[in-house]
């Protein structure tokens, strides 16, 4: 008797999401833990597993779906149920792939006979560096948990046949083309899974929502005496404090002054949200993604420190829950670690605005009889205009900037 297994979705949490990969059809044997489809929602991507190892019985979507919570994406066959069938006739349309030894088979790595496997598990980042590196991960033998190919895998030396097809094939098509030969093969770098995904939200929120970006400075000399004390007084063991929490901290009392720029537009409706959820640019290896601090106005600075040490950690080591990067009322993006003086931030749709800051610097300003020199950051905050008009957008920035310049004003 055959055992179906239902794979769903799941962690979308009503989230816009839609099918961005497809990594499985119908009649592939897959291992538990293959990635059987990959899904965006909003500028984060979930991958969605197999729960067992099996056969694939039916695929139910196609890229660029659009998928909810529950949804069955997925039918496989129990493999043993898929191994007693074996015995009898099966179907014969089963491709070749299910009789391919497993890439945990790591016995044939060992002895160095490599058989393709194009059933492969790795990571996003693997197949990044995999990519950069030419390599074929269908020739690879993993090592990790179920045959996960694992970075320590890529390191050992491979027989060329792992050289990636495509990448041979490409330098070989090159080689054809003298005017391209004469200027050598260029590189090829496809996009990983979540760079597309951003790409295509970024894309649909700059030409479908009428930007305004507002540019102000503020004076942080005071902020930036007091966050130094701060974190002397706290010590080595502590978390250091950097300026992220203190802007936050402000945002999330500027936020409550101006409900406006904690709203969405949905539909023809001004929805004014109840909570205060921050979310922040973080800058990984696979692209940009953005978790949230949830109740941000709620917590102290040290709280908001842990919490942007905590999902920052895990941004970068592709951990982020689906929990950690939805809900987002507002959104900052930080390059102050960058260097630039402005920039024009796309704002987080379905967020109303999104607060860019650059490198604070030291500058001579006025005081009324002398210059002196003060620490200036620079904020540019990307508004809705079909929602925010400019009048609002600079009275937001200049309350946010004079909370930041005094941060007592917070407890107003
Ligand atoms: N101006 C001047 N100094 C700044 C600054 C700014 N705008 N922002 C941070 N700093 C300082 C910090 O206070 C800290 O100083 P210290 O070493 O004296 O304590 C130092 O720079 C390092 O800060 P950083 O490690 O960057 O911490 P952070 O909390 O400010 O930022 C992240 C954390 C995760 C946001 C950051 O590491 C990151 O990924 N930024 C990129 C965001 C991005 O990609 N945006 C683009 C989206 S399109």
């Amino acid at each position: 008797m055959t055992e179906l297994i239902e794979v769903r979705a799941n962690g979308l949490s009503g989230s816009e999401a839609f099918v961005s990969d497809l990594r499985v059809s119908v009649g592939q044997t897959v291992a538990p833990s293959a990635v059987l489809v990959g899904i965006e929602l909003g500028k984060a991507a979930v991958e969605i597993e197999a729960p067992a190892a099996g056969r694939v019985a039916r695929v139910l979507v196609a890229v660029n779906d659009a998928v909810k919570d529950g949804d069955l994406l997925v039918v496989l066959e129990r493999a043993e149920s898929v191994q007693s069938a074996s015995a009898s006739p099966g179907p014969s349309s089963a491709p070749s792939v299910e009789h391919v030894p497993r890439v945990a088979d790591t016995s044939s790595a060992a002895s160095g006979g490599h058989v393709p496997n194009p059933d492969f598990h790795a990571s996003p980042s693997i197949r990044r560096l995999a990519r950069e590196r030419g390599l074929d991960l269908s020739q690879i033998a993993g090592t990790g948990r179920h045959g996960r190919i694992v970075a320590e895998d890529l390191a050992r030396p491979v027989p060329a046949a792992a050289q990636s097809q495509s990448h041979l094939g490409l330098a070989a098509a090159l080689q054809l083309d003298s005017a391209l030969a004469l200027q050598g093969p260029d590189e090829s770098r496809p996009l990983s899974l979540l760079q597309r995904a951003v790409g295509r939200t970024v894309t649909q929120t700059w030409t479908q929502v009428p930007h305004v970006t507002q540019f102000d400075e503020t004076d942080i000399t005071e902020l930036e005496a007091f966050r130094v004390a701060l974190n002397r007084e706290r010590g080595q063991e502590e978390l250091k404090l950097t300026l992220l929490p203190f802007v936050v901290k402000a945002v999330a009392a500027a936020l409550s002054a101006f409900p406006v720029f904690n709203a969405s537009l949905l539909k023809d409706a001004l929805v004014l949200k109840s909570s205060v959820h921050v979310g922040f640019a973080v800058d990984t290896e696979e692209g940009l993604r953005v978790p949230v601090i949830h109740h941000a106005n709620r917590l102290s600075l040290r709280q908001i420190a842990l919490e942007i040490a905590r999902l920052a950690d895990r941004a970068r080591a592709s951990k982020l829950a689906p929990d950690d990067v939805q809900g987002g009322s507002f959104t900052i993006s930080n390059l102050g670690g960058a260097g630039g003086t402005a920039f024009t931030p796309i704002i987080n749709a379905p967020e109303l605005a999104i607060l860019g800051l650059s490198k604070a610097t030291l500058k001579p300003v006025w005081n009324g009889s002398a210059f002196v020199p003060r620490l200036m950051l620079p904020l540019s905050l990307s508004y809705d205009h079909r929602v925010i008009n400019g009048v609002a957008g600079a009275r937001f920035v200049s309350h946010l900037g004079a909370v930041l310049c005094d941060l007592r004003r917070a407890l107003l």
